[in-house]
This record gives C-alpha cells, sequence and structure tokens, in this order.
C-alpha cells in the first residue's frame, strides 16, 4: 500500500472509530452507548430497518446462504451481520476500526447470537486467505475506503469460486445527493464533521471493477429523500424546502436520479 493510501486509512480510521456510524442518530445523552437500551433507540435509523430493501436483500441472501459462511466487511455495529446471524447464516463480522468491532460484539452479545468472529480488519489487505468465504457482504463501506478498485479485488480475492459478493449503498453519480453534494461539501446524514473519503462513482464506473465477476443484479436504490436528524443550515433547508419538492417528482424520473447504487455478483 503506498505511502498515499496508508495515510488515507489512517484518517478514515480515525474518522470511524470515533463516530461509529449510528451515533448520530442519539436524540438522548442520557443513554449508554453500548447497552441495549442504546442499540434499541438507533435501530430505526439503521441500514437494515431505514431502508426496506436491504432488509429484503438480507432475507433474499439468507435463503441462499444458510449455513454457508460470509465475511462482512465494514460492520459498523453489525445491524445487517446480525440479521444474517439470526436467519442461519455463519457470519465473521470485521471493521477497520476497534470501535465498530467492540460495539458489534457488545451487540451479538446483547441479542444472544454467536458469530465465527468479530475481530478488525481493512478491505484494502484482507487478513484471510484465497478463496475462503462463500459470500462477501458490504453495505456503504467500499466507496468510504480510499480505493474502491482495490477493496472489490480484496473481496474477490477471498471469495470461494462462485462466492457471491453482495454490495450494497455504492454513492451514485449523477444523482440528487451528488447534486447537494456540490452545492456544499457538508453531508446532511452526519451530525458532526463528515468523513474523509465518499466517492462517487457512475453506474459504468462501478460495473467496471467487476472484473472476473458474474453480474446477478444491479439496481438503482434511494431515489426518494428520506429524513435525516443533522442540524444545521443545510439540513434544514434540506428538510423544509428540498425534500417535499423533491418527492414530487413523479418516480420514473426520480430512479434515474437514485443516490444509491448496489451489486450482487458471483465470482467466476
Ligand atoms: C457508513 S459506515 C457503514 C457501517 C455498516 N455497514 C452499516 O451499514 O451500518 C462505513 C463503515 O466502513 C468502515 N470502513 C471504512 N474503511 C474501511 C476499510 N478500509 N476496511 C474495513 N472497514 C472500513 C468504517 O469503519 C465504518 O464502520
Amino acid at each position: 500500500m503506498d505511502m498515499l493510501l496508508q495515510s488515507t486509512v489512517s484518517a478514515v480510521r480515525g474518522y470511524w472509530n470515533s463516530h461509529p456510524l449510528g451515533l448520530q442518530y442519539v436524540t438522548d445523552e442520557n443513554i449508554e452507548v453500548g447497552s441495549a437500551e442504546f442499540f434499541a433507540h438507533i435501530r430505526p435509523w439503521m441500514n437494515p430497518y431505514k431502508f426496506p430493501w436491504i432488509m429484503k436483500r438480507i432475507e433474499r441472501e439468507a435463503t441462499v446462504l444458510k449455513g454457508k459462511h460470509l465475511l462482512e466487511v465494514g460492520c459498523g455495529m453489525g445491524y445487517d451481520s446480525l440479521e444474517l446471524l439470526k436467519r442461519g447464516v455463519r457470519v465473521t463480522a470485521t471493521d477497520l476500526t476497534p470501535s465498530a468491532v467492540e460495539l458489534t460484539r457488545r451487540h451479538f452479545e446483547i441479542e444472544g447470537v454467536q458469530a465465527e468472529d468479530v475481530r478488525t480488519a481493512n478491505v484494502l489487505d484482507l487478513p484471510f486467505g484465497d478463496n475462503t468465504y462463500d459470500s462477501v457482504w458490504a453495505n456503504g463501506v467500499l466507496h468510504a475506503t480510499g480505493d474502491t478498485v482495490r477493496a472489490i479485488r480484496e473481496v474477490r480475492r477471498v471469495l470461494k469460486p462462485g462466492g457471491r459478493a453482495i454490495i450494497s449503498h455504492f454513492y451514485r453519480k449523477p444523482s440528487w445527493m451528488y447534486l447537494l453534494h456540490r452545492l456544499g461539501r457538508e453531508n446532511i446524514e452526519y451530525k458532526e464533521e463528515d468523513p474523509p473519503v465518499n466517492e462517487f462513482l457512475t453506474e459504468n464506473e462501478i460495473l467496471a471493477m467487476f472484473e472476473g465477476f458474474v453480474i446477478v443484479e444491479a439496481v438503482q436504490e434511494h431515489y426518494r429523500a428520506l429524513p435525516v436528524c443533522r442540524g444545521g443550515l443545510k439540513a434544514t433547508l434540506y428538510k423544509y424546502a428540498f425534500k417535499p419538492v423533491y418527492n414530487l417528482i413523479p418516480e420514473p424520473i426520480a430512479m434515474r436520479l437514485a443516490y444509491k447504487y448496489s451489486v450482487t455478483a458471483t465470482k467466476v
């Protein structure tokens, strides 16, 4: 890994270690981070619950992967892995940051589920052998690493031939969020500073990265503007001006402005 990428990874680790995804949704400061109450409090805001299409993907994949071994990269607080575990998938959950790993361990303990392993791992340099996993799951992660191409190559390396890469929520351009992003770097989804990297890519750029895979599904998602809980000028304008107007756009047009793109592909 060259010096530039190493320094990006270190900035990314520093950011996510102190801003694990979910913390921005806490509205009651008396709730203890990592308690049962904490995980329940932010659950409605977390990916599988906030985005119905993610829960459908979990349900679909769990029927294919029951009893098989899935690696989650960038697991955050482990909400997706938890749902996969509950449905009988064997899961190794990993994240770049110790804080996410610690919270995921607590979360699984509270929920009474048993993962194969929960540990730190960098998707740009996975500490696993070639052809190890039946599946790799990443949700909102690869575009935030600093080298999406390298991340997908690593995902492919650790997958068994025929194994499934289920990669949700690349940031897509052009899209309604890309437009907002161009109007000011502040990301309306985060309460404080933004993550160091959030790469927006065209669909063609994303698909070109899946060399050595057969694409099973590639879908545009998140084409409606959803509620956010950030304060500040941009988020207020978003909530009270942009969102109500944008959500009047007819569905077929809005779909073309989808913010996210998700790809399921099998390794050749
Ligand atoms: C937007 S959060 C998504 C978390 C989780 N997947 C979810 O949906 O709740 C991005 C996550 O990717 C992790 N991440 C960023 N770069 C990574 C890398 N190089 N390797 C592994 N995880 C990484 C971050 O630590 C963070 O937990």
